[in-house]
């Protein structure tokens, strides 16, 4: 209701700066105590042999250097998911890099994974006192080549391995040129292979096993999602996020921004994600829990994700356009 109101104002701002103003807030008021935890507890869900309170989480990209994690939990999220995060800090693309699509309920983002780099992100975990499911999302920088990438996921693990709750591996985001390709067979199964041998290292060493899972695209042919699917079973991941934002302008070629290159996220993409969540699952077929994401807007949205095979999901650009009580809306529907 209070959101209703202020997201007028809010949208009067360029994106970036209506960002970084809300969680900027948000924080304060959360220090200042203006508002409280609103966790939401529902049935048991063990997943990937974590406990979720409940099954809605915070997409990666919201929260990229882990400095918001108390609050935006605090809204109600069974699970945060930070990041992306990469090795080096990079300061990501040009602006302007974010725009939205009022008229669809959509966001273009090209922002490039400006991040502050793993180093800093560790040491945010650290001073935070959130004790609850954190996933943090890791890639490569935007100089590395990619045959390098490995080298960037490894070095990233390594670094957070024993603070995340599970680590999520970007190789979906459209805005790194040629990351993508890493979803190919080839890559892929040799990038898999370097990370199980890396996770059965690191947990030795830690003494904690710590799941992996895979970010994939929405923009895939039926023959790669199997292929991909297949290689996720051969190795033994843990799961698998379906999906990260879409190159495609379906459906919006007629609203201002539309022909801004970048991710697109939000309503447009829902039936696209929602599809890949089905292809995934005729494979996989319960082997390996697939995290829904992508134009979650409402809690049906959210439902057809879980009728489609989806054991948890995660929400960005349906906060931005319906705010916090989407989450509790959602988390009601699903844990009924
Ligand atoms: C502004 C913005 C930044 C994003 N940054 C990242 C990112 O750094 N890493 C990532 O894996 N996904 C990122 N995403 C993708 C989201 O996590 C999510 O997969 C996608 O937006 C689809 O979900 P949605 O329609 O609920 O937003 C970003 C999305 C947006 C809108």
């Amino acid at each position: 209701m209070i959101y209703s109101l202020l997201r007028p104002l809010l949208f009067k701002f360029d994106p970036e700066i209506t960002h970084r103003m809300t969680l900027g807030t948000l924080k304060y008021a959360y220090k200042l105590k203006l508002f409280h935890d609103q966790s939401i507890n529902c049935k048991h869900h063990n997943i990937m042999g974590l406990d979720f309170p409940n099954p809605v989480g915070l997409a990666a990209g919201l929260d990229k250097n882990g400095e918001h994690i108390r609050e935006l939990a605090a809204l109600g999220f069974g699970f945060i998911e930070i990041g992306t995060v990469t090795p080096r800090p990079q300061p990501g693309n040009l602006k302007p890099r974010l725009f939205r699509i009022t008229q669809a309920n959509a966001i273009i983002n090209r922002l490039g994974f400006n991040n502050y780099g793993i180093d800093t992100v560790v040491q945010n975990i650290k001073n935070t006192n959130y004790h609850g499911i954190l996933g943090i999302n890791i890639s490569k920088n935007f100089n590395t080549p990619l045959e390098k990438a490995c080298d960037d996921y490894l070095e990233c693990m390594r670094k957070i391995y024993s603070y995340a709750s599970y680590i999520a591996i970007n190789i979906s985001s459209p805005n790194t040129p040629s990351l993508r390709k890493l979803q190919n067979t080839e890559e892929l199964n040799l990038l898999l292979r370097s990370l199980k041998s890396e996770q059965s290292k690191l947990a030795d060493i830690y003494g904690k096993y710590t799941p992996l899972v895979i970010k994939i695209a929405p923009d895939l042919e039926l023959k790669q999602i199997t292929s991909i699917a297949t290689l996720l079973i051969k190795h033994k991941i843990d799961g698998v996020i379906a999906t990260n934002s879409t190159l495609s302008r379906n459906k919006i070629e007629h609203f201002p921004n539309s022909t801004e290159s970048g991710g697109l996220s939000g309503s447009p993409l829902t039936k696209l994600a929602t599809n890949v969540i089905y292809q995934l699952n005729d494979v996989l077929q319960g082997s390996i829990p697939i995290i829904g994401v992508g134009g979650i807007m409402c809690a049906s949205d959210a439902q057809e994700k879980i009728d489609a095979g989806a054991s948890l999901i995660q929400i960005y650009t349906g906060l931005i356009y319906q705010g916090p009580q989407l989450v509790h809306d959602t988390v009601k529907t699903v844990c009924k």
